[in-house]
């Protein structure tokens, strides 16, 4: 079979663990050539272990600067940007009164100013181009209420809102936004160094699928928003949540 992204060239944020992670690898097995990036460091020796169809980045995604160096870097390196997966998140849930401004202000700096950041940074590349797609990572919680987690539910719609807009906006030149809805899913995010958590166990209970997500669940999606498979789909959102917001 064809390789779904073969001759193209990926941004992917937030790939030190997690979905970003997984997204780096299947992307490369996919035939493409990815600029991984994170705050943390292991982001390096991921790139390292996939050869040399992977470049990577430290990179905070709050820093217009940075973002500007990265998209460059992948030009230098790969000689074009094709697709975008703003993926580097943070979830910190709590009660609203208990919510403190630092709190709020992290999530919107990570979750939402740099989506806003890693699109107007890669635009131009992509308008060059004649074209690309940028898949945006939000989430249930950028679709439907939740009690607890208002700082990240505010930052999700603000994606969701992103998406809508900026695939109108975008369309004229041939590029692609949408976004990606995950229900939970078993990262670092949610279980946590020791791996599955209690809770998790119990949520699974109440997933009508019956069970939590993986990062399997989440890849085949994001490939397919990337690849030109979805060349008529824009501002679109993308669920797989096991039927939770059902
Ligand atoms: N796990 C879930 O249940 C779930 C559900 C819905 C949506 N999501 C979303 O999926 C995306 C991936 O999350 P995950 O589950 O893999 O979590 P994760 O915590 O395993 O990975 C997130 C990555 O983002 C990186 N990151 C954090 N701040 C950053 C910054 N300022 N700049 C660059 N990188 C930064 C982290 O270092 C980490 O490697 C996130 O946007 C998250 O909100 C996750």
């Amino acid at each position: 079979m064809a390789k779904r992204l073969q001759g193209k060239v990926a941004i992917i944020t937030g790939a030190a663990q997690g979905q970003g992670a997984h997204e780096a690898k299947a992307f490369v097995a996919e035939g493409a050539k990815v600029m991984i990036t994170d705050v943390k460091a292991e982001v390096l020796d991921l790139a390292k272990s996939l050869g040399d169809d992977a470049r990577a980045m430290i990179h905070d995604v709050s820093d217009e600067d940075q973002w500007q160096a990265v998209v460059a870097a992948a030009i230098d390196a790969f000689g074009k940007v094709d697709i975008l997966v703003n993926n580097a998140g943070i979830f910190s849930p709590g009660p609203v009164t208990e919510t403190s401004k630092a709190t709020f202000v992290a999530h919107f700096n990570v979750n939402q100013l740099g989506t806003f950041l890693g699109i107007k940074s890669v635009v131009p590349a992509m308008k060059e181009n004649g074209g690309g797609s940028i898949v945006n990572i939000s989430s249930g919680a950028g679709q439907r209420g939740y009690p607890d987690m208002v700082a990240y539910q505010a930052t999700k719609y603000a994606v969701t809102g992103m998406t809508k807009g900026l695939a109108r906006e975008l369309a004229p030149f041939g590029i692609r936004v949408n976004s990606i809805h995950p229900g939970l899913i078993e990262t670092p995010m949610i279980a946590g160094p020791e791996g599955k958590a209690d809770f998790m166990v119990e949520i699974a209970k109440t997933v009508p699928l019956g069970r939590i997500g993986s990062t399997d669940d989440v890849v085949e999606p994001v490939i397919y928003l990337a690849s030109d498979m979805s060349g008529y789909v824009t501002g679109s959102e993308m669920t797989m949540d096991g039927g939770t917001g059902l």
